[in-house]
């Protein structure tokens, strides 16, 4: 038995649900109010002790075993869920290996370190002379001593070495001052000074609660940047954090929404008047992990966008990868595109709220929280905002103007999953511009361009790729082609089922080649990732089943793992002999293809740039293009490398 099914054995779903929820015996059964819906009428939730599941019969309609239960109330991941649970049910999880002993100790004093960084700020900013001036400018700010505390904000001095000095009074290294990201080395190497001196400093916390970084606001005029983040680090990784999500949890999933916004400072406000399901990105595009995260408390989103983001022609342009990769620190959310490719893949509702002009949330939420949830209430659906964006300033009654609706908005389309809610803005086109709906849909299946490969992979796999898409465009028109998978994400993950070890064997035979092993990011599709995820557990257990591996991913996404089991039952088997070689190759071209469809948004980009005369925009796209190019080389000349030794074996075999 293994771990997971070890604490299942171990443990009763019954008493893990009651410990929360009030049951009562119906039968063989228990059922009581569902915890993630809101109804107090109908008792929908129904525990099964047999198989030790549940199933929410009502609104929700989710179910699964006790491991999704407990990811599902404390909106936790597998990994911190297993963990909890297998000290409850006392079973000794496979010893950590010496190295991730030594990174988990590290993190845990680092933990305690930026604890301890956020108590000595908010007591600078509560109680020390110097934090004077702050206070009242949080006043002005009409921030109570309440919220002061709830945030626990506060004050870096304007000295050099405040608090190196005091942390290293107290034991702490220089190293893992550094390692925090408190401190900032010197060019030459020499011992570091503070990296936040006279600003507001807010902690930024993860989901538990646990302190992670710091955001700290410049308090004078001319200090520069105004905010000043922690570095990324073993703690603090900008893109799976939400900075309110601690405090908001609970609230989100009572109302089932989540509004986010820009500012820490909205966050902060939002919470103080009652807006309690605020929480902000972190001054980068909104990523889809950060949707992810989010999604496991509810499927209802509403961005509140201020005006000039929301009428910005970066947030509509029909880009999405590359933007991802050049404007992190500057464009805060992805583009319509990006959005509704998230809606569907998360199976969420994004609606956009628009701010009225040269207000932030902070400014409205002074006026009220009526003011507030007005606003809140009137968000639109990511299409139709993109309709209203789109046609704004276009006189649809000329021909011109006609083109360049369909021009912008077909893309956009095609991107939409549910064929139902396809048609209904097909139809809502048609009626706007009034063109026979067939032509648009004519329009829509055009291909897009794609340039031909520009050569033949040196050697096939022995299941030659060819049988299945090699990239969508040689498919048969698909309306959201952009979600499927190329097909190689497949076969990747199909081979790993099929060989639980070869992973670790094609990502040895990548570090040989001084190439990465195979990662989340390099799956689009979102349920791959998942899927992946949890392989990586999966293929680390003693004898790894595929059940446990259904168990693992939860229901929604049995159905998709059992038909990549049983991807080999009508194809010959790969010799055992080059399993490993052959996924190590489809990795390789997993990434080519990748890399592919972002160079080719690259250069579409340049060439805007070019029309636009923005040379400066133009050069950047260039640039990264070469970068891009030669990632690609590398790739290529990696995959001709081991495909030749590949097929030498292959020849001496036979
Ligand atoms: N931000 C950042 N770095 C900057 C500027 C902004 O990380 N140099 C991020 C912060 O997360 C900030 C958010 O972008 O909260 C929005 O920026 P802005 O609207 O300028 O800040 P507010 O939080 O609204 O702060 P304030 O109301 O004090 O201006
Ligand atoms: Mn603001």
């Amino acid at each position: 038995m293994n771990e997971i099914d070890e604490v299942k054995a171990r443990l009763d779903i019954v008493d893990i649900v009651s410990s929360t929820v009030t049951l009562r015996k119906s039968g063989k059964n228990y059922s009581g109010f569902c915890p993630f819906h809101s109804n107090t009428k109908t008792p929908s939730f129904v525990v099964f002790p047999e198989t030790q599941t549940w199933r929410c019969f009502g609104a929700c309609a989710e179910g699964g075993d006790i491991f999704s239960f407990v990811m599902k109330r404390d909106g936790a991941d597998f990994k911190d869920v297993l963990e909890d649970l297998a000290r409850q049910a006392g079973v000794q999880l496979r010893a950590p290996s010496p190295q991730s002993e030594e990174e988990d100790k590290q993190r845990q004093k680092l933990l305690e370190l930026n604890a301890a960084a956020a108590d000595y700020f908010h007591k600078l900013l509560t109680a020390a002379p110097e934090g004077a001036q702050t206070r009242k400018y949080l006043a002005t700010r009409e921030l109570t001593s309440d919220t002061i505390a709830l945030f626990q904000l506060g004050y870096a001095k304007d000295e050099w070495e405040a608090l190196k000095r005091h942390f290293l009074d107290r034991g702490y290294t220089t190293d893992e001052l550094l390692a925090a990201g408190l401190i900032v080395e010197r060019d030459d190497g020499s011992p570091g000074y503070d990296r936040f001196r006279n600003r507001l400093i807010i902690p930024i916390r993860d989901a538990r609660g646990r302190v992670i970084g710091f955001g700290a606001r410049a308090l004078a005029a001319d200090q520069m940047p105004k905010y000043l983040n922690s570095p990324q680090s073993v703690l603090f990784d900008k893109s799976a954090t939400l900075y309110g999500l601690d405090l908001a949890k609970k609230h989100i999933r009572q109302v089932d929404r989540v509004v986010i916004v820009e500012g820490y400072m909205d966050v902060i406000q939002a919470h103080q008047h009652g807006a309690q399901n605020v929480v902000a990105q972190m001054g980068t595009a909104l990523t889809e992990q950060q949707l992810k995260i989010l999604k496991r408390t509810t499927g209802n989103f509403v961005l509140a966008l201020d005006a000039d983001t929301a009428g910005n022609s970066a947030t509509l342009r029909g880009i999405n990868i590359a933007r991802e990769a050049l404007d992190r620190e500057t464009v805060p959310v992805p583009t319509a595109r990006g959005l509704i490719r998230y809606e569907s893949r998360l199976n969420a509702d994004i609606r956009i709220a628009t701010l009225p002009p040269g207000k932030d949330p902070d400014d409205i939420l002074k006026d009220g929280l009526e003011a507030w949830q007005k606003i809140i209430d009137a968000a639109v659906p990511v299409i139709d905002f993109y309709f209203q964006t789109v046609t704004r300033n276009l006189d649809l009654n000329t021909a011109k103007d006609k083109s360049a609706a369909v021009h912008n908005l077909i893309p956009v389309l095609r991107d939409i999953g549910d064929p139902v809610e396809q048609q209904h803005y097909i139809q809502k086109l048609a009626r706007l511009i009034q063109v026979d709906e067939r032509t648009l849909i004519a329009e829509m299946k055009r291909q897009p361009k794609q340039p031909v490969p520009r050569r033949k992979p040196t050697v096939m796999p022995p299941v030659s790729l060819a049988q299945q898409p090699a990239s969508p465009a040689t498919t048969a028109p698909k309306f959201n082609n952009t979600l499927a998978d190329s097909g190689l994400e497949t076969y990747c993950l199909s081979l790993v089922v099929a060989h639980p070890p070869a992973l670790a064997a094609a990502n040895d035979i990548l570090e040989q080649q001084q190439m990465d092993g195979l990662g989340v990011n390099d799956f689009n599709r979102g349920s791959n990732k998942d899927i992946f995820r949890a392989m990586q557990l999966w293929t680390a257990a003693d004898n790894p089943q595929v059940s446990t591996l259904v168990d693992m991913v939860g229901e929604s996404l049995a159905g998709q793992l059992l038909s990549l089991a049983n991807f080999w039952q009508n194809r010959p088997p790969i010799p055992t002999e080059t399993i490993y070689k052959d996924l190590s190759i489809a990795i390789l071209r997993l990434r080519l293809h990748n890399v592919g469809e972002q160079i080719k948004e690259l250069r579409f980009l340049q060439r805007e740039a070019v029309e636009n005369n923005n040379f400066e925009s133009a050069r950047h796209y260039t640039a990264k293009v070469k970068e891009y190019s030669q990632y690609r080389k590398k790739l290529e000349h990696t995959r001709d490398a081991l495909s030749i030794t590949g097929k030498r074996r292959t020849e001496a075999v036979l």
